[in-house]
């Protein structure tokens, strides 16, 4: 469906909080300034540092860092293997650390953690629908729990700066039962209640995990249930500039924070940007632009993990770069194989030589990417 600006006029005008977002007028996100409405959302095994620096540069306006468990974060040290967990670059600022665990006095802990390495916003992840987070009750197993949930907000917002704001990523419940829906409504209300500053939502439930689509309905009703003076971000299915610009028209969000859509495509930034301010949509990168972010996006990856680890981050993201190209297969063939920079520029030499124009990245392409087996 093509979404015109009037739309997005329209739905700015009828649904937005005074703290929220109107065009050119930055977010407070409890008192933390964010530009615009469109940000890349926490992605484990991706939004690292370089990830998060590069979606900046082409125009997310805040980024989040991949969840962290609250265990891992408590027993961090300085040590040169593990200081990449972290690092924060200069220019990203805002930025947003996540965590994730079950007890709630090591919750806080792990989220001051996140405060004193330098975290602009330290978001609280009940989302998170793999079995073995599941199984040792973290992430997404808080939605079937309120008391606890709430009792975990509780503590991380009293240990945590209070100039520092906390926020939430819920899914929209655990199942489809009615329980589950009076959970998430427990816990959103309790959440607010409790000084959170805003609350994402992905509109699939746990089980669902990724079958199916994100419910936008959902955030619909969520954002006219809290009103326009609290911030509600939505999440799922945004594979394409428009596909931002139509969740904030149809369903009132606030926010839109942009995940698989966004790997191995930060262009989609710089393009829900020129849309959103009116201007025509950018034509897909050409193939001299996407090699010149594939080098820097290699730089960044040397520069936070050493030469060795580097080569491992940059394969898995060279594939998803790969889906811009227009004869995707046969570079995604390629990209595969890599073990070298020189293996990952001679690819470059071969297929990106040519300064032809890319393609925006096809939807179907997004599918089958889910949240591994672990989140770090
Ligand atoms: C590989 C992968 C890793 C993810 N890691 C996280 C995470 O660390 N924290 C989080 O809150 N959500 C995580 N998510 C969920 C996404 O942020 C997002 O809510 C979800 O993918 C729905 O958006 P989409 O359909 O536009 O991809 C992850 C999703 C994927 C596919």
């Amino acid at each position: 469906m093509r979404v015109s600006r009037l739309d997005f006029d329209v739905a700015a005008e009828s649904s937005h909080s005074d703290g929220g977002q109107k065009r050119g007028r930055p977010l407070s996100v409890g008192g933390v300034a964010i530009a615009s409405p469109f940000f890349q959302a926490a992605l484990s095994g991706y939004s690292d540092l370089p990830m998060r620096v590069l979606a900046r540069r082409h125009g997310a306006a805040y980024a989040l860092c991949e969840v962290m468990l609250d265990q891992f974060l408590v027993s961090l040290t300085d040590r040169a293997k593990t200081r990449h967990f972290l690092e924060i670059a200069a220019e990203e600022h805002p930025v947003g650390g996540q965590l994730m665990g079950s007890e709630p006095n090591q919750f806080a802990a792990g989220a001051v953690k996140l405060a004193d390495a330098g975290f602009d916003v330290i978001d609280i992840n009940f989302g998170c629908p793999v079995k073995k987070v599941l199984g040792r009750c973290r992430g997404g197993f808080h939605l079937s729990q309120p008391k606890v949930a709430l009792e975990i907000v509780a503590r991380t917002r009293d240990a945590v700066p209070p100039d520092r704001p906390v926020t939430l990523k819920m899914r929209r419940g655990m199942d489809d039962s009615s329980a589950s829906r009076d959970h998430f409504y427990e816990i959103l209300d309790g959440a607010f209640a409790l000084g959170v500053a805003a609350i994402t939502v992905h509109g699939r439930t746990v089980r669902q995990r990724y079958v199916g689509p994100s419910r936008w309905d959902f955030l619909a009703e969520v954002k006219r249930h809290v009103g326009p003076e609290r911030l509600i971000f939505g999440s799922g299915d945004l594979f394409s500039a428009e596909d931002c610009l139509r969740m904030i028209a149809e369903t009132g969000v606030d926010g839109v924070t942009i995940a698989r859509g966004a790997i191995g495509n930060p262009w989609i930034f710089e393009q829900v940007d020129a849309l959103w301010n009116g201007r025509p949509l950018p034509p897909p990168p050409s193939l001299g632009v996407q090699a010149g972010v594939i080098r820097e996006h290699f730089r960044l990856c040397r520069e936070t993990y050493g030469e060795k680890r580097s080569m491992i981050m940059m394969r898995k993201f060279c594939i998803k770069y790969s889906a811009s190209h227009p004869e995707h297969l046969a570079v995604r063939e390629a990209l595969v194989r890599v073990s070298s920079p020189e293996e990952v520029e001679r690819v470059l030499q071969t297929h990106y030589a040519e300064d032809r124009p890319g393609r925006y990245v096809p939807r179907e392409v997004h599918g089958g990417q889910q949240e591994g087996e672990t989140c770090s």
